[in-house]
């Protein structure tokens, strides 16, 4: 971040109620230094989180800002709709947008900074000649069924993630993380892959799932369920338990039977079960099947209930740890 004079607005206004809304880069590099600055000293640096987000958000979100109001001396959330992640136009259009509705719960969940730009501010050029490519990493599961889903998530995620860091002018060392959530594990595994290919100097951290008391992923989505169909979709998580319970035993994982027991809930139609591991999310043929279960894994499933496509996954063995 580069610091500049102090910006106007609520920004220039660290008393007003947080979070403190930025609309454009340089204000966050001002206002992101002088709170840095403010922090009560420690012996170790400060500390800065980034959360992500377009916005509508929920409680999966508040947990992402919680899990980095835990870790952080000042906790930044970007609120940004991000057209190019989008494969239908008018799905981007009808995204719900509602910024004091956000803002809100970002107040409760204790976040510093929203920084809510607009276009031209992440994307001055227009829409980007210069693109990021998600590889072979970006083409399956998911993306498989979304086409260029996840490049047009790197190019905004490379885009905030340096726009959000720390100012090299600010006048003590600060750490810098960035959250995602465990729920999206192909987009944390194209995140990770980014900061490691590209060199950023940002710890990625990941926020554990949040289920309900039953074990359905917390997800948007949910809400479109009838209370049949979200009694049907515990079906998902039960098969995750249960390959999590073998791996853990060392049992062979016997993916076939989490598979059956899928199919045997006529409301869910399975897309995928794969067991992969998670950072490539390259099939683990070996030890899945019929051999003792060692090391780490990831299991990531897809499946539909009525219109709703939902997805889930959970980490194995050592990978859980
Ligand atoms: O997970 C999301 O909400 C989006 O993909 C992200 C990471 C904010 C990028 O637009």
């Amino acid at each position: 971040m580069n610091t500049t004079a102090p910006p106007p607005g609520d920004a220039g206004a660290l008393g007003a109620t947080r979070p403190l809304l930025v609309r454009t880069a340089a204000e966050l590099a001002a206002l992101g230094s002088r709170l840095l600055a403010q922090a009560p000293a420690t012996d170790g640096p400060r500390r800065l989180g980034l959360v992500p987000t377009m916005g509508a958000l929920h409680a999966g979100h508040e947990h992402l800002v919680s899990a980095a109001r835990a870790e952080n001396d000042v906790v930044v959330v970007s609120v940004f709709v991000n057209r190019l992640q989008f494969d239908d136009p008018a799905d981007f259009e009808r995204y719900p947008r509602d910024l004091e509705a956000d803002r809100a719960l970002l107040a409760s969940a204790g976040a510093d900074i929203v920084f809510a730009p607009e276009e031209p501010e992440i994307y001055p050029g227009g829409a980007p000649l210069v693109r990021l490519s998600s590889g072979t990493l970006g083409e399956k599961f998911e993306g498989a069924s979304r086409p260029g889903h996840f490049d047009g998530m790197l190019a905004v995620v490379a885009k905030l993630l340096h726009i959000a860091q720390p100012s090299s002018l600010t006048p003590v060392p600060v750490e810098y993380s960035a959250y995602f959530g465990q729920k999206d594990a192909q987009q944390l595994a194209i995140v990770r892959r980014l900061v490691t290919d590209l060199s950023y100097p940002v710890r990625i951290r990941a926020v554990p799932i949040v289920r309900s008391a039953e074990g359905l992923a917390l997800s948007s989505r949910n809400q479109f369920l009838t209370p049949e169909q979200a009694d049907a979709a515990l079906v998902l998580s039960r098969a995750l338990f249960l390959l999590a319970d073998r791996a853990a035993a060392h049992e062979a994982l016997m993916i076939d039977e989490a598979e059956d027991l899928i199919g045997s809930q006529p409301l869910v139609e399975l897309d995928y079960l794969e067991v992969v591991d998670p950072d490539t999310l390259e099939p683990l043929a070996f030890n899945c099947r019929e051999t003792p279960f060692t090391g780490g894994a990831l299991v990531l499933v897809a499946a539909r209930t009525g219109q709703v496509r939902l997805i889930d996954n959970m980490l194995l063995g050592d990978a859980a740890d």
